[in-house]
């Protein structure tokens, strides 16, 4: 029996119908997009969050969440937002649940029914959290899918995709994009996948590298500005949008932008603030930006990938303003090592990783200097994890 099994059983004195996995993600290009309608490029990596579940009668919920030792229960009847935090992940994505099918045409009483009968869960998992790797989104995309395994609700892995997003902004209070949920759900193992944010369409590229290797170096800076400026980021965006609206009707998001509107529209010739100017242009770059990068993934051209991992580093710290010292300090610490060949902050900003593309013969000796010269100028320990891609959420086996 797995340990979240065992877990389980000791709480809850019946063995778990099912137990389902779900991993944390990295983006190797394509930040700060997903909410402006553009291109990510992410995977899901070989860390996870774990549920069991179980089946109740009497229209409770009864969560456990085994790292931080905490219990709750709540009824399915009237769900609203938790002051826990966990709990949200887990109430968030079945409160989804019985919208969804509430409002579909042919809405199922069954399925409703067995929802609203309540069930028990543990949860348990290794993706650190505060780090970048979404790990609230495996949670939400774990239970999700443990829900509709165990009620046969028949979502696809978009579907719950969209329905965790909501969760999160709805329920968790944070009004991210779509990309955590999406790779965690649709990762597929060595492969990474370029979303399309406006139309949803999506297509896996081989991630073939062969004598390099993806590290992630953990600043242990929790992102607890993150989600306030992160709110501020999107609506920073919108304005841009707002203004650039009112000469070409047809702009719905900075997908529609060129970088010509912006400087026209935007620019330090105009009365537009600054800020606004900054975070448009990094936005509108950075989207052409993965598409080009996914052109030079199709020639194997890695160095130039690279070369746009730098690029976008800089964009996200000098006009998007989402670093911090500790994050930049990695990024120039390996900048001028030709045994990396690319390096960023990743996910929202404000602490967690910086994702680097790093020759396997040297990692070793990369991996500590870095870690040395980072305790010397911080204090702080360097955590590195060297990362698989992997397959995305997905039963136990
Ligand atoms: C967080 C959000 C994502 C995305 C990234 C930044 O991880 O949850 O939707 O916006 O930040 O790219």
């Amino acid at each position: 029996m797995s340990a979240i099994s065992t877990y389980f059983s000791t709480h809850f004195n019946y063995s778990p119908n099912l137990v389902v996995l779900s991993p944390g993600r990295i983006n190797l290009i394509g930040e700060h997009t997903d909410y402006n309608n553009g291109f990510v490029l992410p995977a899901a990596i070989d860390k996870y969050v774990e549920v069991a579940i179980g089946k109740r009668t009497d229209g409770n919920i009864h969560m456990a969440a085994i790292d931080l030792n905490k219990k709750e229960t709540v009824s399915t009847k009237n769900l609203k937002p938790h002051s826990t935090q966990w709990v949200n992940y887990i109430i968030g994505v079945v409160y989804q649940a019985i919208q969804k099918i509430t409002t579909s045409k042919n809405h199922n009483t069954i399925q409703l029914q067995a929802i609203h009968n309540g069930f028990d869960i543990c949860v348990k998992g290794n993706i650190p959290s505060g780090a970048g790797l979404s790990s609230s989104a495996a949670v939400e995309c774990a239970v999700l899918f443990a829900l509709n395994e165990l009620y046969n609700l028949q979502f696809n892995k978009m579907e719950m995709a969209l329905m965790a997003q909501k969760a999160e902004n709805d329920f968790a209070g944070v009004k991210c994009g779509l990309m955590d949920m999406f790779a965690s759900l649709h990762g597929q193992k060595n492969q990474v996948i370029l979303l399309d944010c406006a139309s949803l369409d999506y297509h896996y590229y081989p991630l073939d590298l062969t004598d390099y290797s993806i590290v992630l170096f953990d600043t242990q800076i929790k992102h607890a500005l993150a989600s306030s400026e992160y709110n501020t980021r999107r609506q920073e965006c919108e304005l841009g949008v707002q203004l650039i609206k009112k000469y070409h009707s047809q702009v719905k998001t900075l997908r529609d932008v060129t970088m010509k509107q912006v400087e026209f529209y935007l620019g330090p010739n105009t009365n537009t603030a600054t800020n606004i100017y900054k975070r448009c242009k990094y936005i509108v770059s950075e989207i052409q930006r993965v598409q080009a990068a996914v052109v030079d993934l199709e020639l194997g051209a890695m160095q130039a990938f690279g070369k746009k991992m730098f690029e976008t580093h800089e964009g996200l710290s000098n006009l998007y303003e989402v670093s911090c010292p500790e994050l930049d300090f990695l990024v120039e610490a390996v900048k001028d090592n030709e045994n990396v060949i690319g390096a960023r902050m990743m996910g929202a900003g404000f602490g967690g990783c910086t994702i680097n593309i790093i020759k396997k013969s040297a990692l070793e000796v990369v991996t500590k200097q870095v870690a040395a010269s980072y305790s010397k100028h911080t204090n702080k320990e360097l955590v590195v994890y060297v990362t698989c891609i992997e397959e995305g959420t997905h039963l136990q086996k």
